[in-house]
């Protein structure tokens, strides 16, 4: 089973940071297109923030958390708050968002520090937007791969899009040769439809960054000091070896594509998840209708697995093989086994182990334990329990905060009566117990080994190992000892 990142894509190995190779992620505009209360780039893709993806992409590029820079601002406290989830990043504060030039430079004093700390560990910085959560991690490496073999000031992604308004664009010379990047406010009317854009993937040489970064004026439209200003300045030095001081490199506008707004959201949404189910697909799992099934880029699934039609695979689930998941069931956070059915049903927080059956119709909710070969049939509830192997909870019935042996036969309309009012109690049931249909275990109680209780009881007090109790409340009707049954 292979990790995915953001793209989906299963990292090459597990890759080191390459030396000297820093990044910067910008995360503190409003993104006021967005119209919402919440920062753009918390705004959840697949169920997740979508700078979770961005970071997870560095990460598996080979660029870990100590040497990322997260610019917050606008909601500052809560993004870093979701940064710092994922790992230890750096955190810097752009109090005042004055564009995405102004922005870098609070990543600076960082890196300087970092840099005096550890000499040569800040030579080429990455910089990216937490708003582009698209980009592969392979991607990351090719450019990271291109720079670092000419070493220019400046290597930078670039992308032809059908529709490429509000994108910076890429203006070039008639031999084709990099000038300077315009951004859509001050573009002139014959500037207009170039398709080539600047998706904001940049890596720069920091001893030129530094420097350049003060030298930006606000630009003439918006008073913002803008990021794409600085190829323009790089390409007034000459390089050294007469190689190009700016290079670029082309990528899949699908992979850069910006949100800035709920439109492209969606759109961004539904690019991930094909990528996502044509990595499972590719990878041996059967997804019958990719059309109506959800899954999270960081759920995991073992080949010949079937995913039925509208599935929704949440958070971090990991499904073993021969499964067959769905139809209509939502999984969160759910380990499964091998050669288990979850059948209109749901999952979470929960472990299944192998041939475990679920639904039509159940809810297993969370902290829940099911060992091998459990059977939960139609409108099964199961919370906050253990049940033992082969456990058969066909219908209608409700345990929760309970432990039960191994071969528990748990009857129609069951119920653990877990709650007082105040507390929640704990039922523990042995092995091989029968449990009469319609019965209602009081808790906390004890039921022993071989016990079995009637049909309709209300047990309030323990029942010990071998006997069978009845009525309402429950009294033994015969004493068996297990010595006695063996005869
Ligand atoms: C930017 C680029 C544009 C490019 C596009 C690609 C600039 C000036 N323009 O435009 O060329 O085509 O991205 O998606 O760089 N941010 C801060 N602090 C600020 C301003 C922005 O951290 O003061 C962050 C935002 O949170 C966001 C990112 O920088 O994650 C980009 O800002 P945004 O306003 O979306 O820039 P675009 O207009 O999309
Ligand atoms: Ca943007």
């Amino acid at each position: 089973m292979a990790e995915r990142d953001a793209g989906g894509v299963a990292p090459q190995s597990h890759l080191n940071a390459p030396k000297g190779v820093v990044a910067v992620v910008l995360a503190a505009g409003k993104g006021t297109r967005m119209r919402s209360n919440l920062p753009k780039v918390l705004h959840p893709l697949l169920g997740e923030p979508m700078i979770c993806h961005v970071l997870r992409a560095l990460r598996y590029a080979g660029i870990p958390p100590e040497r990322t820079v997260v610019v917050v601002g606008y909601g500052g406290e809560q993004v870093a708050r979701v940064v710092s989830s994922q790992g230890s990043y750096l955190l810097a504060n752009q109090t005042e968002q004055l564009g995405t030039g102004h922005a870098v430079k609070y990543a600076e004093p960082l890196l300087q520090k970092l840099e005096r700390e550890e000499p040569g560990a800040v030579q080429q910085v990455l910089i990216l937007f937490g708003d582009g959560p698209l980009v592969r991690s392979s991607t990351l490496r090719q450019l990271l791969n291109y720079h670092l073999a000419s070493r220019p000031l400046i290597t930078m992604i670039t992308t032809e899009a059908a529709d490429p308004t509000g994108y910076g664009r890429i203006i070039r010379d008639k031999e084709g040769h990099f000038q300077q990047i315009i951004e859509e406010v001050e573009l002139t009317p014959a500037q207009r439809p170039i398709k080539e854009i600047n998706p904001s993937l940049y890596l720069y040489r920091a001893k030129w960054l530094w420097p350049a970064l003060s030298r930006l004026k606000p630009s003439p439209k918006k008073g913002e000091y803008y990021l794409t200003d600085l190829p323009a300045y790089a390409i007034e030095t000459k390089m050294e070896n007469g190689l190009p001081s700016v290079q670029t490199l082309k990528a899949d506008f699908e992979e850069v594509l910006g949100i800035n707004d709920r439109v492209q959201l969606a759109e961004a949404e539904t690019v991930l998840r094909r990528r996502i189910l044509q990595e499972h697909m590719l990878a041996g799992v059967t997804i019958t209708d990719p059309a109506t099934t959800y899954i999270s880029a960081t759920t995991k699934i073992a080949p010949d697995t079937i995913i039925e039609p509208n599935t929704h695979l949440k958070e971090n689930c990991v499904i073993g093989q021969n499964c067959v998941i769905g139809p209509n069931s939502i999984l969160i956070e759910a380990t499964i086994g091998d050669d288990c059915i979850v059948l209109a049903s749901m999952v979470e927080h929960s472990t299944l182990e192998n041939k475990v059956t679920v639904g039509p119709f159940s809810h297993v909710r969370p902290g829940s334990y099911l060992e091998e070969g459990v059977h939960l049939g139609n409108f099964a509830e199961v919370n906050r329990s253990h049940l033992g192997a082969r456990v058969a909870q066909g219908h209608f019935s409700y345990i929760g905060d309970a432990t039960l042996g191994h071969d528990v036969n748990v009857g129609a309309g069951t119920i653990t009566a877990n709650f007082d009012g105040k507390t929640k109690n704990k039922t523990i049931i042995g092995n091989n117990v029968f449990i009469g249909s319609d019965t209602v275990l009081r808790a906390p109680i004890t039921v022993g080994d071989e016990a079995s209780t009637g049909a309709g009881s209300v047990v309030t007090k323990d029942v010990q190992a071998g006997v069978t109790v009845v009525g309402i409340p429950a009294r033994p009707i015969r004493r068996k000892s297990v010595e006695s049954k063996e005869e």
